[in-house]
């Protein structure tokens, strides 16, 4: 059986175990994380043993079946089950992802789930994202421009201009890759991390947006952008299969670029 890594002196406990059906032929242990604010005990991981014949093929799946049918005190977000809304972003079998694109048989063993890493936790499976939000905002995403659009069309874009863009519109800010960076980890009141900064890049390489400068220069701090070291942890487990890592390593080109 997976196991979590804790460290020996974890406040962690073991939580309950919520046992298969009687006659269940095709079971699977999914641990998860447990905490909330309003009983004042420390966390613990409850295992819930399924009968995989009775729920969906998604770790999602499981855990609506749990919240419906086994135990309705568990507390986790989701909204559209088709990995656009970023809801349901969580640490499943050690890796952040969606739990509605995560197939239950890519896991061989018990499914080991657990918030978002490094954030404040809600309650359960849920983290506070106010402070990762409240880092998007201050980026001002959106289009900024001084000239008055046409006054019959909208902003045109060349198919190259727009093609520019590809890569990071299709971000749905789960920030599975911002709780996946160690330098997010350690300096997350000051570094911006990978989400953000990709929706950073997305405005600066936008023809249309007239504010690439003041962008820029908004960037331009020591650790807000340059806390990032290269270690491409977000790019690896962005469940959209995009490259955080690349639009920051494109910023600080422009930077160096601006300097010269
Ligand atoms: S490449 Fe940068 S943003 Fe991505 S995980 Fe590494 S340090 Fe974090
Ligand atoms: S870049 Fe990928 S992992 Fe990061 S917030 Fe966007 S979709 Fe999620
Ligand atoms: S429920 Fe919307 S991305 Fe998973």
């Amino acid at each position: 059986m997976v196991e979590f890594r804790l460290p020996k002196n974890s406040t962690v406990g073991k939580g309950k175990v919520f046992p298969a059906p009687v006659g269940a032929a095709n079971v699977k242990s999914f641990r998860v994380y447990r905490w909330s604010p309003d009983d004042g005990a420390n966390p613990a991981i409850d295992t819930y043993e399924l009968d995989l014949d009775k729920i969906g093929p998604m770790v999602l799946d499981a855990l609506i079946y749990i919240k419906n049918d086994v135990d309705p005190t568990l507390t986790f977000r989701r909204s559209c089950r088709e990995g656009i809304c970023g809801s349901c972003a969580m640490n499943i079998d050690g890796e952040n992802t969606l739990a509605c694109l995560k197939p239950i048989a890519e896991v061989k063993k018990a499914v080991a789930i657990s918030p978002l890493p490094h954030m404040p936790v809600v309650k359960d499976l849920v983290p506070d994202l106010s402070g990762a939000y409240a880092q998007f905002r201050s980026i001002e995403p959106w289009l900024q421009s001084d000239t008055a659009p046409p006054p019959d069309a909208e902003r045109k874009q060349s198919i190259e201009e727009r093609a520019k863009l590809d890569g990071m519109w299709e971000c749905i800010l789960c920030f599975c890759c911002t709780t996946s960076c160690p330098s997010y980890w350690w300096n997350g009141d000051r570094y911006l991390g990978p989400a953000t900064l990709l929706a950073a890049y997305r405005w600066i390489a936008d023809s249309r947006d007239e504010h690439a400068g003041d962008r820029l220069d908004a960037l331009e701090d020591p650790l807000k952008l340059y806390a990032c070291r290269t270690i491409m942890n977000c790019t690896q487990t962005c469940p959209k299969g995009l490259n955080p890592a690349k639009a920051i390593a494109e910023i600080k080109k422009l930077q160096l670029e601006r300097k010269m």
